[in-house]
């Protein structure tokens, strides 16, 4: 009786307390955005063995996502295979979660995928099937070629009946959609069973496609909540394109926005530059806020923005942008922000408590850089 009793609890304890899917924005890896069709088993081993040398993994870094060009052929009975560069998925599924990590896959609603591999049309149960016996956490779905054999309008059921092949395998699945945020999918993702989708064509790694994305984002924020975000694509940190103030910038914005941040650099030979952008534990805890209510921003003048995101804490992060080519001050009116006393802040870059701060408040911010404050 005693056994029935402890059992009965265990399965109730286990049912209260399981954290919903990505109840925060998913944080991890992908390999598009660096190794492109050079991804490999090789480079997803590397990948995730850097996040545990690195420390990342314990930052939060838990998806080790596979993008476009892992995929093969379907045998006479269907099954969709890997090719040549994946010998044996299910046993890099086994060496990433030996890992403590989780391993993330890439697949389209078409006949094909973006880069004219196999995608999932008329497969979708099987594949959803053979990504759960592989052992596979996440997957994004990226429309592409499915424009071919379904209207836009078909996108809500379309993406509706993976999330449900996903669903019926019983294992947890995070299922990203990636249609690059046509037919307003913030206003369906959600119902269609998304837990994140993109909100916006592909990202670059150069500052005017970054921060045309980033700042762009503004009025999406009421979509955004635990279980389902908005994706302005996956981060370009580190890859080389942009400095670091404009890496800053990329990484506080998307913190902002309640972004998935899934670093998209080679990890396994970042500078300590880049490491320490990615790491930054005071910009995560923003994104990462149990709350998950996307930022907005307040204020506006000529290349000078001010965003605000409100945090479980009763606190609220305070990002001072200037998207502009030179040094420009910026100056924040503590009342119009709701403040009646001037607050205290944390510079989440410079790692530094300020203390009680000044009404009205000024600071020079660098060209195309960022402050980023936690303010109370
Ligand atoms: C599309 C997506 C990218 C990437 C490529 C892969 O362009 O938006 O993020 O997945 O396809 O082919």
């Amino acid at each position: 009786m005693k056994l029935a009793c402890a059992a009965a609890f265990l399965v109730f304890a286990s049912l209260a307390f399981a954290q919903p899917i990505a109840a925060t924005p998913p944080m991890g890896w992908n390999s598009w955005n660096h190794f492109a069709e050079k991804v490999n088993d090789a480079v997803v081993r590397a990948a995730a063995d850097a996040l545990v040398s690195s420390g990342l993994r314990d930052a939060g870094y838990i998806y080790v996502n596979i993008d476009d060009t892992w995929e093969g052929q379907r045998d006479a009975q269907g099954i969709i295979h890997t090719n040549e560069k994946f010998p044996d998925m299910k046993a890099l599924a086994d060496y990433v979660h030996g890992k403590g990590l989780k391993l993330g896959i890439y697949s389209s609603p078409g006949p094909k995928t973006c880069a004219g591999y196999e995608g999932s049309y008329q497969h979708e149960e099987q594949d959803a099937r053979t990504y759960a016996a592989w052992g596979i956490d996440y997957l994004k779905y990226d429309w592409c070629s499915a424009r071919q054999v379904y209207k836009d309008s078909d996108m809500p059921a379309v993406y509706r009946k993976m999330a449900h092949a996903l669903r019926s395998t019983g294992r947890p699945i995070v299922f990203s959609l990636c249609q690059y945020g046509d037919e307003a999918v913030w206003r369906w993702g959600a119902e269609s069973g998304g837990n994140l989708w993109r909100t916006t064509d592909d990202i670059e790694d150069k500052w005017d496609r970054m921060s045309d994305i980033g700042f762009s984002q503004n009025g999406l924020e009421r979509f955004a909540g635990p279980g389902h975000w908005n994706d302005p694509d996956m981060l370009e940190v580190g890859n080389g394109g942009m400095n670091d103030d404009e890496y800053r910038t990329h990484f506080s914005l998307w913190a902002m926005l309640a972004a998935p941040l899934l670093a998209g650099n080679d990890l396994a030979k970042m500078s300590p530059a880049t490491l320490a952008i990615l790491a930054n534990r005071d910009v995560i805890a923003i994104d990462q806020d149990s709350a998950g209510k996307q930022g907005r921003r307040v204020w506006e003048e000529g290349p000078l923005e001010i965003w605000v995101r409100d945090l479980a804490d009763g606190s609220k992060a305070v990002g001072l942008f200037n998207r502009g080519h030179r040094a420009l001050p910026i100056t924040v009116r503590w009342r119009e922000l709701g403040y009646s006393q001037p607050p205290s802040a944390r510079d989440l870059w410079a790692h530094k408590d300020l203390g009680k701060l000044a009404e009205p408040y000024t600071v020079t911010v660098a060209r195309h850089g960022v402050v980023m404050l936690r303010v109370r």
